[in-house]
C-alpha cells in the first residue's frame, strides 16, 4: 500500500470508527437511547411493534417457545399458558400468559422481553402485549394476559436467519419504578365492563391506518357504523362480497367480523384481524358510543331545523 492510499483509507475509516464510538458512548450513557437503538435495529434480540400483519402468510412453519421470569422483589406468579406454538411465517397468533399477585396489596409490574436467536428480533412483531405498558395487578388477582404476534416471512430470505426453526420469546417481570400511569390488568378479565375510552385509543392504534370516522379511506368511514347495514357507506367501493352481505353491524356481528373478516364474509377485503376478545370488546364499545353521539347530534339538528321551519311559516 502506498502512503497516499493508506492516508485515503484512514480518511474513510476514521470517521466511520468515530461514528460507531459516539453511538456506543450514547448507548452506554442513556438506557432510553439504547432501547430506541435496539428497537430500530432488532439488536440484542429486541422485538418489533406492529399494528397489523401484512396479510402475507407463507407455507413455512416455525416453533415459538415461551419463557417467563420474575425478578426478585416482585411477589407474582407469572407463566405462559402454552409452552410453545407452531406458526406459519406471517400468521398472526394469540397466546396467553397468566399472572397472579401473591400479596395483599395492588402491585404494578413492568415486563422486559427479548428473543433468541437474537438475530430474529428484527422479524418478530408484536401487535399486542402487556409488555407495552406498566401493568397493575390487584391483591391476589389472577389474570390471563394476551400476546398477539407474527413472524415476518422475510426471516426465510435472510442468510442469518433462514435456517432458524425455533424462536424463544422470554419475558421478565420487574416491580415498576414508574407506577403512576399503570394500566389495570382487570381489563383482560372476561366479565370486565366495556371501556369506550380505551377502545378509542385502540382504534387509533389498530384501525386508523385504514379507517376514519368521518371519511372513507382505504376502508369505509366508520362514524355511525353501529347497527348500520353492512356495505352501505356512501361513495365507498366495497368488495362484491361485503356490498351484497345481508346483515347489519350488531355488536355480535362486529365481534365476528373483527375476529376474522374473511372467514365471516367469504371474499371480503379487510386484511386486519383482532384476535384478542378484550380488545374487540372495547373497540366495539367505542364504535357504539360514537354512533349514539352521531344519532343524538343529527336528531338535535333535525329538531332545530323543524323549529326553524315552523318559525319561518309563522
Ligand atoms: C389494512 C386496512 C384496514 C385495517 C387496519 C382495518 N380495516 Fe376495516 N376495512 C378495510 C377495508 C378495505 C374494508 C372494506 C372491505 C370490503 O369491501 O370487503 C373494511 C371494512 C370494515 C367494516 C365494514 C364497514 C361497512 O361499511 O360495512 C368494519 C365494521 C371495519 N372495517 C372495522 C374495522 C375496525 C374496527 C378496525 C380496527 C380494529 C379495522 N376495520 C381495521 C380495511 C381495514
Amino acid at each position: 500500500m502506498t502512503q497516499s492510499t493508506r492516508r485515503r483509507n484512514l480518511k474513510v475509516v476514521l470517521p466511520a470508527v468515530s461514528v460507531i464510538g459516539i453511538m456506543l458512548g450514547l448507548v452506554a450513557y442513556s438506557p432510553t437511547l439504547y432501547r430506541l437503538f435496539c428497537a430500530a435495529t432488532g439488536f440484542a434480540g429486541t422485538t418489533q411493534r406492529a399494528d397489523s400483519d401484512n396479510g402475507a402468510v407463507s407455507g413455512r412453519v416455525i416453533t415459538v417457545r415461551f419463557d417467563s421470569n420474575v425478578a426478585p422483589g416482585l411477589a407474582w406468579r407469572f407463566e405462559p399458558v402454552q409452552r410453545e406454538v407452531k406458526v406459519h411465517l406471517g400468521e398472526q397468533k394469540l397466546v396467553s400468559f397468566t399472572a397472579e399477585n401473591l400479596t395483599d396489596e395492588p402491585i404494578v409490574g413492568h415486563a422486559t422481553f427479548n428473543v433468541t436467536p437474537q438475530t430474529t428480533g428484527i422479524y418478530f412483531n408484536k401487535i399486542q402485549c402487556f409488555c407495552f405498558d406498566e401493568e397493575r395487578l390487584n391483591a391476589h388477582q389472577e389474570v390471563d394476559m394476551p400476546v398477539v404476534f407474527f413472524v415476518d416471512p422475510a426471516l426465510a430470505s435472510d442468510p442469518e436467519t433462514r435456517d432458524v426453526d425455533t424462536i424463544t420469546l422470554s419475558y421478565t417481570f420487574f416491580r415498576s419504578v414508574n407506577p403512576e400511569n399503570a394500566k389495570d390488568l382487570s381489563r383482560f378479565v372476561a366479565s370486565a365492563e366495556p371501556d369506550a375510552a380505551r377502545g378509542q385509543q385502540l382504534f387509533g392504534e389498530r384501525c386508523a391506518s385504514c379507517h376514519a370516522l368521518g371519511a372513507n379511506k382505504t376502508g369505509p368511514m366508520l362514524g355511525g357504523v353501529f347497527e348500520r347495514k353492512a356495505g352501505s357507506a356512501a361513495d365507498y367501493k366495497y368488495s362484491p362480497a361485503l356490498g351484497n352481505a345481508d346483515l347489519s353491524w350488531s355488536a355480535e356481528n362486529l365481534d365476528r367480523w373483527l375476529t376474522d373478516p374473511r372467514k365471516f364474509i367469504d371474499g371480503a377485503r379487510m386484511p386486519a384481524r383482532v384476535l384478542d376478545a378484550a380488545t374487540r370488546r372495547d373497540i366495539i364499545a367505542y364504535l357504539e358510543k360514537d354512533t349514539r353521539e352521531v344519532r343524538a347530534r343529527s336528531e338535535l339538528k333535525s329538531i332545530a331545523q323543524g323549529a326553524a321551519d315552523q318559525h319561518r311559516k309563522e
